[in-house]
């Protein structure tokens, strides 16, 4: 890092007061494979954590085809690339969600945006800092494939959240990931959530078959299963209502199945240490994605 790097001359960047600081669980939702369910769950994850009183950012790191917002039937004025570009501040991008779940939407369409520089990421650390809010938990959406967008934002995080699905591209891919995330992030754990399961077993199975590769391969990476969603039509529908499925039908399958996630999500403790606001989460976005 250069003398005149911007993160040293930001004074939010030293320790906050104490008291001001407010610890902050960093969640990445990732899987490697497209329409696997990563933004329901995020979606879904957020709104529930919110309902449980928790105070939930709902971040849409899916650059390239950005769909929080549609999810949630929002109209943003100001997205992340806004934010990036310098055109609006924080509170302008900022949305609120149901249960009062803050929203951070991207934008889709613009390719350019898929792969942020370092400058914009150091753009996005300097914005961040600006969020005075007290949060518990940031849900952070990410795009499908194992770019260096995708491997920074779960490196930044203190968890990563792997959706599967019972497909053969879907494991696959999953695999590739996980391994990737071990070999050249130094991750060494991982949650998994079987998505679009036909029954309670299929989930556990899918999981451990998936748990077997990564122990004979990858010793070093342990992996943990959060649990499974049901294949349901409700989400479906909910998904074309465009509300969040835990809000449309909460007594669906598939919405139950995401509370019950949401409740051993909530009861994780609060990172330990000094540094585990958002805007450290961001600063380390920035370091790892400037030393990958
Ligand atoms: N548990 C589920 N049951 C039924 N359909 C699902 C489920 N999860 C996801 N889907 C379907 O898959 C589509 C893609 O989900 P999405 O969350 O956008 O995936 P990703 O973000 O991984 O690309 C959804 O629009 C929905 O139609
Ligand atoms: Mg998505």
């Amino acid at each position: 890092m250069s003398p005149d790097h911007p993160l040293q001359t930001n004074p939010r960047s030293t320790p906050p007061l104490p008291g001001a600081f407010h610890p902050v669980r960093v969640v990445a939702v990732t899987g490697g494979k497209g329409g696997v369910g990563k933004t329901n769950v995020s979606v879904n994850l957020a709104v529930s954590l919110a309902e449980m009183g928790k105070r939930t950012l709902l971040m849409d790191a899916d650059l390239g085809l950005a769909n929080v917002d549609v999810l949630l039937g929002l109209s943003p004025k100001f997205t992340l690339a806004d934010l990036i570009a310098g055109r609006c501040g924080l509170e302008d991008v900022l949305l609120e969600g149901p249960e009062g779940v803050l929203v951070v939407p991207a934008s889709s369409g613009f390719r350019h945006m898929a792969e942020l520089t370092p400058a914009e990421h150091v753009g996005l650390v300097n914005v961040f800092s600006e969020l005075q809010r007290a949060l518990d938990f940031m849900v952070v959406d990410t795009a499908a494939g194992i770019s260096d967008s995708v491997l920074t934002f779960c490196q930044a995080a203190q968890d990563t959240v792997v959706v599967v699905c019972d497909e053969p591209a879907s494991i696959t891919d999953a695999y590739a990931l996980i391994k990737v995330l071990a070999r050249e992030r130094g991750l060494d754990r991982v949650h998994v959530i079987a998505n679009m399961v036909r029954d309670p077993n299929e989930g556990r199975k899918l999981y451990e078959k998936l748990a077997r590769v990564c122990e004979r391969f990858l010793g070093d990476v342990a992996l943990h299963y959060l649990g499974a969603v049901p294949q349901d039509d409700w989400l479906r529908r909910a998904v074309q209502r465009q509300q969040p499925v835990v809000k449309a039908y909460p007594g669906s399958p598939s919405a139950r199945a995401i509370t019950d996630i949401a409740r051993t999500t909530a009861r994780w403790q609060p990172p330990v240490g000094a540094r585990g606001n958002v805007e450290f989460f961001v600063e380390r976005l920035i370091q790892r994605g400037v030393a990958a």
